[in-house]
């Protein structure tokens, strides 16, 4: 049998065969077919596109078989993680992604919850005994609470680590770029990460709000004025987005797709969202903005076969965070509003387990220099940047 034939097409069909029997199979059986495990991090393919990478033979069928397809299979197992980190503790978990895409996520939020619930059966039969919501299935599961007391599974966001490893990453950059006093914008500021976002950098810098609601941004203002030290502004118009220094974007949103073009020459984007909110093709062509992807981390001694579209040994911060529980041996939930504490504790975790933010890695750290020289034309004499 031809390799491309095995690998291509039997190999994922009978992969996703095996899941859906795991499922049905008692929990002894299942932990002896595909060996021990202390976490699994749920996933869902952000579009059409990351389906057929896994099946190629799904972009053979008609659409009214895709769209079936998606709607009804099962929860499946997508590889095996293990890691060693710097200490030289060991872990290993699963990837187990449900079948809905980004675009499905938020409208189909009743197939959405009930396809996780399944997806956390297949992690208990596994024998794990945490799991970590990737990409959407925080946002449709109000930041996990509506999955406590519906599973005996320890559960987390990992958006504490996440809002850890930006806050570090944009601190470095402004300090990095010599940045004096600039206006930071928060795209999706009243979303879970967004607010932690908040409720930290609005100690020390001046920040631009920006949500899709008024009546929300003003309410969530008012939350936040013990947390608001500098001049803050509040806007539901993304043409404000003209007059920020840094662009943060976390929104649960897939089709909101920021431009070069609508940013401030000179700007920095950092792209914490999933699917990303600024990966239209005018921030690879343009030499007005500088972007970057945030959440990234460095993870030693990770085994993981299955391509996320990051460099080698990189996971998103979530996934990082999950990890870093299972090492810990931290069983407990983190779910709902981002715990500050708990913020400061992961990243105290990660720094002895030897993970390490991506934007500091060495090939990494040329980007932030060039981008002083790339950009230093189309800054001019702002003189709110030295
Ligand atoms: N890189 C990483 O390591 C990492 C880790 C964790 C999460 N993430 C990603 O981070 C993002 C946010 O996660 P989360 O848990 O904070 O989600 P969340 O709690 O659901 O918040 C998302 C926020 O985005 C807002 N939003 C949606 N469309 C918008 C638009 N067009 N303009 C402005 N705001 C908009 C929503 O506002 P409404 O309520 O008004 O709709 C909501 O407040 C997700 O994309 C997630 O996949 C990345």
């Amino acid at each position: 049998m031809p390799n491309s034939l095995w690998r291509k097409w039997l190999c994922p069909l009978l992969c996703s065969l095996r899941d859906g029997l795991a499922l049905l199979l008692p929990s002894f059986l299942v932990r002896r077919l595909y060996g021990p495990a202390d976490f699994a991090f749920l996933v869902h393919p952000r579009d059409l596109h990351d389906v057929e990478r896994r099946y190629p033979f799904f972009r053979k069928l008609s659409p009214q078989v895709r769209e079936w397809v998606l709607r009804y299979h099962w929860p499946v197992v997508l590889d095996k993680i293990s890691v060693r980190d710097a200490l030289g503790r060991r872990t290993t978990g699963y990837l187990i992604s449900i079948s809905l895409t980004a675009d499905q996520m938020l409208p189909e939020r009743i197939v959405a919850k009930k396809k996780i619930l399944r997806a956390l059966k297949l992690a208990e039969k596994l024998g794990c005994k945490i799991v970590g919501l990737g990409a959407l299935t925080a946002s449709v599961t109000k930041a996990g609470t509506w999955l406590v007391g519906r599973t005996k599974l320890a559960l987390t966001t990992g958006n504490a680590y996440t809002v850890a490893v930006a806050c570090g990453d944009i601190e470095q950059l402004i300090a990095q770029l010599a940045l004096v006093d600039p206006l930071i914008a928060v795209v999706g500021c009243y979303g879970n990460i967004g607010e932690a976002l908040t409720k930290i950098l609005g100690r020390r810098h001046r920040l631009m709000l920006i949500g899709r609601a008024s009546e929300m941004l003003f309410a969530f203002l008012d939350r936040m004025k013990g947390y608001l030290d500098k001049e803050t502004m509040i806007s539901t118009d993304l043409d404000a987005l003209h007059e920020a220094d840094i662009v943060i974007t976390v929104t649960n949103s897939p089709s909101l797709k920021l431009t070069a073009e609508m940013l401030k020459p000179g700007a920095i984007v950092y792209d914490l969202a999933q699917p990303p909110n600024a990966d239209h093709p005018s921030f690879w062509q343009s030499d007005r903005v500088q972007h970057l992807n945030g959440g990234y981390i460095q993870v030693p001694g990770l085994e993981m076969r299955f391509d996320l579209g990051l460099p080698k040994g990189v996971v998103f911060a979530c996934l990082a965070e999950t990890i870093l529980q299972a090492l810990e041996r931290d069983f407990r939930h983190h779910v709902g509003c981002v715990d500050l504490l708990h913020v400061a504790l992961t990243q105290r975790w990660a720094w002895r387990a030897g993970f390490r933010p991506a934007l500091g890695l060495p090939e990494k750290e040329r980007v932030i220099p060039n981008a002083c020289e790339r950009f230093a034309h189309v800054r001019g004499n702002d003189t709110r940047m030295a």
